[in-house]
């Protein structure tokens, strides 16, 4: 049975404030339907109950690519600590911190902190979203790369990331790798970048202001683009302001819905290629929040796991499921990854692929990306090529 989380003392460190979570929607919107995986019946002693949480985990990967996942070990006020954290942090980061630790995008990563205006260094226009992102110099070295205000309260964060990567995300990448039946450590082994705490993923504290007026009006109702996310698994924690949408199997936008002290996670493009296809990075969007929370802050905790940097990922052959059924070739980045192996044109590593898509990519409109706009089944999509691997999202 996986060890519970386990968080450090609280005493004797400054007072944080409580989050109080948002009033949800009252609007009836056409919600997603995900499905809901309960972690914790990978370790029932019954194999038919193990069975059936695989099945019911492809059926999910599969159909939606996205999934509540819930029973992973960290309770509702384990999770709530983390939430005043990080409203903590967002609350009393200091100007001078803000320059300090201000990010730089065309390094390669979102390391630091954000400022409410566009993805680049440079200022642009407003956007509202305020995030600090912690990548591994955060944590190796707190006392030069994160603010101040948040020094105290380190131990608990760290071992916070520390949780999800090797309990949570283990356990999700064992499910995974059994659905294309190889060893339970296959995904984890060969795929996840691991080194402590959190490989070269990143953990955000994001904050969405209120976008209202002129400002609403020139993102079209948009946060944050549609975009498919570049790494092995995304854990994102649900909260009650309604703005993620996904790409739904209905081939339309659909919300999705609160579940208190779930986490929504999804599968990135690592995982879809690795498994042939067989695994969905679905395209998802953050958009303007329902009217009735119009004035609500969208307070957003996120840990995003990374593949191996230096690796050129191809399909999992050994996979017996691959090698009964094949590739699922209609699959978006799969099917260009499948096209440069065909034609022998090495695919880029996935630090390469990362990094370029963080320092030219970051929240362009699709109507301003490179390629152009693309029409395909009745729907406009901007389009990208980078590495000769043709990225069409949707608006
Ligand atoms: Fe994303």
């Amino acid at each position: 049975m996986a060890a519970l989380f386990s968080s450090p003392p609280t005493e004797g460190k400054p007072e944080v404030p409580k989050w109080i979570p948002p009033e949800p929607t009252k609007e009836a919107l056409d919600w997603a339907n995900l499905h809901t995986i309960e972690l914790a019946l990978l370790d029932s002693p019954d194999p038919q109950v193990v069975d059936n949480l695989v099945q019911l985990t492809k059926t999910a990967i599969k159909e939606d690519g996205f999934l509540y996942l819930t029973n992973y070990g960290i309770s509702l006020d384990q999770l709530h600590r983390q939430f005043n954290l990080a409203q903590y942090l967002h609350r009393n980061i200091s100007a001078g911190d803000k320059e300090r630790l201000l990010w730089n995008p065309q390094s390669g990563t979102f390391a630091g902190f954000k400022r409410r205006l566009g993805w680049k260094r440079e200022a642009g226009d407003y956007d509202g979203i305020e995030q600090f992102n912690f990548y591994r110099p955060q944590f190796e070295d707190p006392e030069s790369n994160v603010p101040e205000c948040i020094k105290p309260f380190m131990d608990e964060i760290i071992a916070f990331c520390e949780y999800l990567t090797y309990s949570v995300n283990r356990r999700l990448l064992k499910l995974l790798s059994r659905i294309l039946e190889l060893p339970d450590d296959y995904l984890w082994d060969n795929v996840q970048s691991h080194e402590w705490p959190l490989g070269d993923g990143y953990f955000r504290h994001a904050l969405f202001y209120p976008l209202l007026g002129e400002d609403k009006e020139r993102r079209k109702g948009v946060r944050m683009y549609g975009h498919t996310d570049y790494g092995s698994t995304t854990l994102l924690f649900s909260v009650p302001v309604t703005a993620l949408h996904i790409w739904s199997k209905h081939n339309k936008w659909q919300p999705v819905k609160y579940n208190p002290g779930a986490l929504v996670v999804n599968l990135g493009e690592a995982l879809e290629i690795i498994s042939g296809g067989h695994f969905k990075a679905t395209k998802h969007k953050v958009t303007a929040t329902p009217e009735d929370q119009e004035h609500c802050e969208r307070l957003s905790l996120v840990q995003f796991n990374a593949s191996i940097g230096d690796m050129r990922l191809t399909p999992a052959v050994a996979s017996p499921l691959l090698q009964r059924e094949g590739f699922v070739p209609s699959q978006g980045i799969f099917q260009q990854y499948k096209k440069l192996m065909d034609a022998g044109v090495p695919v880029p590593t996935n630090k390469e692929w990362r990094d370029i898509q963080i320092a030219t990519n970051s929240q362009i409109a699709p109507e301003s990306r490179p390629g152009g706009i693309k029409e395909i089944n009745g729907v406009k999509y901007g389009v990208d090529k980078f590495f000769g691997v043709e990225v069409a999202l949707p608006r």
